[in-house]
């Protein structure tokens, strides 16, 4: 009860300074993470994987990826904000279910644009608040998730319901041009290479996560910068 008021009011403090990149009103529940977790959760364990969290903030995914890990998993977290990374740090020290997983976790303070791998992940769970950056840094942010992403890999992203309607209908010119680039960018996507898309109900507010896999065929069109890259 202590950690989960301590995780809101840490992120609040965030929101109010950094809403464009936080982006949420409040973290994800653990029936957000749950879903978010749902193909980590059945993959077979006796398989070591790679995993790429992005976007942690405060850690509620996290803590349900941690639960999810088998020993010789590999835990990489990308996060932009400084804060949240050292409230990440302080409960890899802190919490003896943190603590245990502390050698198979790598954690890198920078943007997903500027992180690079030389090995690709099995699976990529994104919290970034895609609604909220430009179109450019969309198709960016969508082309690092499978450039990263190996063959076969799943990624599995979350966004809150009815956002862009909503914005699209709000606003007009240069606005609403953005947002249905966005619309437009990530429903090609999902016909490229969406695989299932769940409602996540009890969540401030409800989301839809999405997930896809990277097929050998989006493989090598991402090799010969064909699709993918501009809608
Ligand atoms: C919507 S919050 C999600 C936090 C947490 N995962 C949750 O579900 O409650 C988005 C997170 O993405 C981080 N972020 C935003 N832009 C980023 C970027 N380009 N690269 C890495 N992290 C970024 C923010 O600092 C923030 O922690």
């Amino acid at each position: 009860m202590y950690r989960t008021l301590q995780s809101h009011f840490a992120f609040f403090s965030q929101v109010r300074t950094q809403f464009a990149t936080t982006g949420a009103i409040a973290p994800s529940s653990r029936f957000l993470a749950a879903a978010m977790t749902r193909f980590l959760a059945v993959r077979n364990t006796q398989i070591p994987v790679r995993i790429l969290e992005i976007g942690p903030g405060t850690a509620p995914v996290t803590n349900r990826i941690l639960q999810l890990l088998s020993p010789d998993d590999q835990l990489h977290l990308v996060e932009l904000n400084p804060d949240f990374v050292k409230l990440i740090q302080t409960r890899f020290h802190s919490e003896a279910n943190w603590a245990k997983a502390h050698h198979q976790t790598t954690i890198h303070q920078l943007s997903l644009q500027q992180f690079q791998s030389e090995e690709p992940f099995d699976f990529i769970i994104s919290s970034l608040p895609l609604n909220n950056f430009s179109a450019t840094v969309v198709d960016e942010l969508v082309h690092a998730y499978f450039n990263l992403l190996r063959d076969g890999g799943t990624l599995s992203y979350f966004e809150y319901m009815y956002v862009r309607p909503i914005r699209k209908g709000l606003t007009r010119g240069a606005e609403q041009q953005r947002i249905t680039h966005i619309e437009h960018r990530l429903a090609e996507q999902y016909r490229a290479t969406g695989v299932q898309r769940d409602n996540v109900w009890l969540n401030l507010p409800p989301a839809w996560v999405q997930h896809h896999r990277k097929s050998e065929v989006t493989a090598q069109e991402l090799k010969t910068n064909k699709v993918l890259v501009n809608a």
